[in-house]
């Protein structure tokens, strides 16, 4: 038993999202055990259980979503079936900033294909990908409720409005 505890604890996450790391592989499957055994049992085991694992991990990679999926005793489809339901969860470590582009319609016609064009030139990303510092992750979302602001994108928590193309750069300078 003690072997097996071992061996489980130095499993490696396959997702690049920094928990291939030694010591840190070892601290995060048993904590991710005990996540499971809090839940386990439960009534809707299976959210609360991803949300922890995500924010333990940083993302559900898929050796997470197996080790939930054996840990709360059901099948590996399930969990990845929640997992990519819910727009919240993510299977990809996303960066420490989350770039959301509004692309609702007063979004739209005020121009806000073209920061996100600006946004993938200055990033060198696509849409969903992250950068290869891990600093920022571009996405684009429906509205965000400031469409008097449009075109509106979102840094973390931080709202930008009336963005203009050529004020990109000068934008990310803040955050890097
Ligand atoms: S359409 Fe972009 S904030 Fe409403």
């Amino acid at each position: 038993m003690a072997v097996m505890s071992a061996t489980i604890g130095t499993a490696a996450c396959k997702c690049s999202c920094g928990s291939n790391a030694g010591k840190l592989v070892d601290d995060r499957f048993p904590k991710l055990d005990a996540i499971i055994a809090k839940y386990k049992g439960k009534p809707g085991a299976l959210i609360p259980v991803l949300h922890e694992a995500q924010q333990l991990f940083g993302c559900l990679s898929e050796d997470v979503q197996d080790r939930v999926a054996s840990g709360l005793g059901i099948s590996p489809s399930e969990v990845y079936g929640v997992s990519t339901f819910y727009s919240f969860f993510t299977l990809r470590p996303r960066g420490k900033w989350k770039i959301g582009v509004c692309l609702g319609t007063a979004c739209y016609v005020r121009g806000a294909a073209e920061v996100v064009e600006a946004l993938k030139k200055e990033l060198d990303i696509p849409v969903n990908g992250t950068t290869k510092d891990g600093r920022f992750t571009l996405e684009v979302v429906r509205c965000l409720g400031a469409c008097g602001l449009a075109p509106v994108m979102m840094i973390g928590d931080d709202v930008h409005g009336r963005v203009r193309p050529e004020q990109i750069p000068e934008i990310l300078k803040e955050y890097r």
